[in-house]
């Protein structure tokens, strides 16, 4: 089934959140969509975001890489299982970039959900510049590695992710989105259950051919996800 995320990033507080379910809610309707949608909401905004008819499922945007234990301002494994977490974010370009998360601790933070039963959504892609010198390939390959321990027989989300196209308004074509995803399907070719989804300046606009032509399983949606008519129009439920 195709999946679509809304990745808030730090955005919305619980009444906002509230005032979206409402509006998300009423453009689904009663019945569960066709696609498989989940929300990713700050960690305050949880209770908020949570669709009691389960026509959406939580995403976490983060999780902690230990147990429990005096690490101030972290959320571990458990707790996100225990408040009905579904997804978990991993290795998002903006945890690596702006918080130095590291191969090795995206590791650490894959083997703690799996531990709680919460399904990865692991993030990766290139740089502007190691595309422009041709090694989106060879990143790729690199990213990859962090999932080398995970157990092949459980159900993953890799979500191609190239930076240059986060929160920038230029998408990768479709054609560059299926490249990927063809090179991905090769580095994970042992894998059983795996969905792979392309994120970056996803639109209303740009999503149909992007789901057409690139193969994807869905998106890993930002910007365009915090206006809940927008989310539903790029996931096709509900009506416009
Ligand atoms: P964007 O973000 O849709 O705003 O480009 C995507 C993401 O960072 O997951």
């Amino acid at each position: 089934m195709l999946l679509f995320v809304a990745n808030w990033k730090m955005n919305l507080t619980r009444r906002e959140a509230a005032e979206y379910v409402r509006d998300l809610s009423s453009r689904i309707g009663p019945a569960r969509p066709a696609a498989e949608l989940s929300i990713a909401p700050p960690f305050t905004a949880f209770d908020a975001a949570r669709d009691p008819s389960e026509r959406w499922s939580l995403t976490a945007q983060n999780v902690a890489s230990e147990h429990s234990g005096p690490f101030t301002g972290e959320v571990s494994a458990r707790m996100l299982a225990e408040a009905g977490c579904r997804f978990v974010i991993v290795g998002h370009s903006e945890r690596r970039r702006l918080f130095g998360e590291r191969p090795e601790t995206l590791a650490r933070k894959l083997a703690r959900a799996r531990e709680e039963g919460l399904i990865p959504i692991y993030c990766l892609g290139e740089t502007a510049e190691e595309r422009a010198a041709g090694e989106t390939a060879a990143t790729l390959a690199r990213q990859v590695e962090s999932l080398r321990q995970d157990p092949s027989s459980t159900p993953l989300v890799v979500a191609y992710e190239p930076v240059w196209a986060i929160g920038t308004g230029h998408a990768a074509t479709p054609e560059d989105a299926a490249a990927a995803r063809q090179h991905l399907l090769r580095l994970l070719g042992g894998r059983q259950n795996l969905r792979i989804l392309y994120g970056g300046s996803v639109a209303p606009e740009n999503a149909p051919a992007l789901l057409e032509f690139s193969g994807m399983d869905g998106f890993l949606i930002g910007g365009a996800s915090l206006n809940p008519a927008a989310f539903a129009a790029i996931a096709g439920v509900g009506r416009p």
